[in-house]
């Protein structure tokens, strides 16, 4: 990634990286498994991890869509999985970063947000929540004002990943906007992963990061 060593909490294997020069560290760990994560977090391997660095960067992306449908169709496993993932995953890393970093001058925290978490999309309501519990985090901690930390909720845009196709296979009868995603498919309109990748990497390590707590990628300049 450009360079920049990259510590990654994934389940499996984690895809090489496209700089081959740069170093990979990987932790196996499933993010809706909060107790491993939080005795992992308390052995402070992000402070050995992040030590003597003049900037650190954390990058909450892993994230599921969850149940779909209105809630009395939810499998209640379903929905404690994805806001362990989607929202108590990244907020417990955020604070054990905020604390492990806290002697890197310049530290930045990115939650993978979504345009769900602003706009209610019937059918979606622990997506939709779980993404604008991640906005209102940032806003706070933008608020708390902390010198070095600074901290964005980042819509990606429509990407071509695995959970459009999640999406795109599920009923209409549940996800009334199915045709829409449907569509947007045929007509080619998805990012792919590789510029939106770029595109975040410039945004993130650019001047301007953290001035708004929740953003746009698509608005990004
Ligand atoms: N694609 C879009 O259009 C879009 C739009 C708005 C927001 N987003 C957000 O962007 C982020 C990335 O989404 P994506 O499109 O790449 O989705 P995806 O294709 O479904 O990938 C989800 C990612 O989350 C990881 N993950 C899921 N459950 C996990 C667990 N229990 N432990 C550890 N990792 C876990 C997956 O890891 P594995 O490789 O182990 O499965 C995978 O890397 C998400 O936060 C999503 O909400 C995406």
């Amino acid at each position: 990634m450009r360079g920049i060593p990259v510590l990654g909490l994934s389940r499996g294997r984690m895809p090489p990286m496209p700089d081959a020069t740069a170093r990979l560290e990987e932790v196996a760990i499933d993010l809706s498994d909060t107790e491993s994560l939080r005795r992992w977090l308390v052995r402070d391997t992000l402070g050995e991890w992040v030590a003597g660095a003049d900037q650190a960067l954390l990058i909450n992306n892993a994230g599921l869509l969850g149940p779909v449908g209105a809630p009395a169709s939810h499998d209640l496993q379903i929905v404690t999985r994805t806001l362990a993932v989607n929202v108590v995953a990244p907020l417990l890393i955020a604070a054990a970063f905020a604390r492990a970093a806290a002697n890197v001058p310049d530290r930045r925290i990115v939650h993978l947000s979504s345009g769900a978490g602003r706009n209610a999309i019937a059918g979606w309501s622990v997506y939709c929540a779980s993404k604008a519990a991640l906005d209102h985090h940032a806003r706070t901690v933008a608020a708390d004002g902390v010198p070095g930390l600074r901290i964005c909720s980042l819509a990606p845009g429509v990407v071509d990943t695995g959970m459009q196709e999640e999406l795109r296979a599920c009923s209409s009868r549940d996800f009334p906007l199915h045709a829409q995603f449907v569509d947007m498919k045929r007509k080619g309109a998805l990012a792919t992963p590789q510029s939106t990748a770029n595109r975040f990497l410039d945004w993130l390590l650019g001047e301007r990061f953290g001035s708004e707590p929740v953003g746009d990628l698509r608005d990004a300049r």
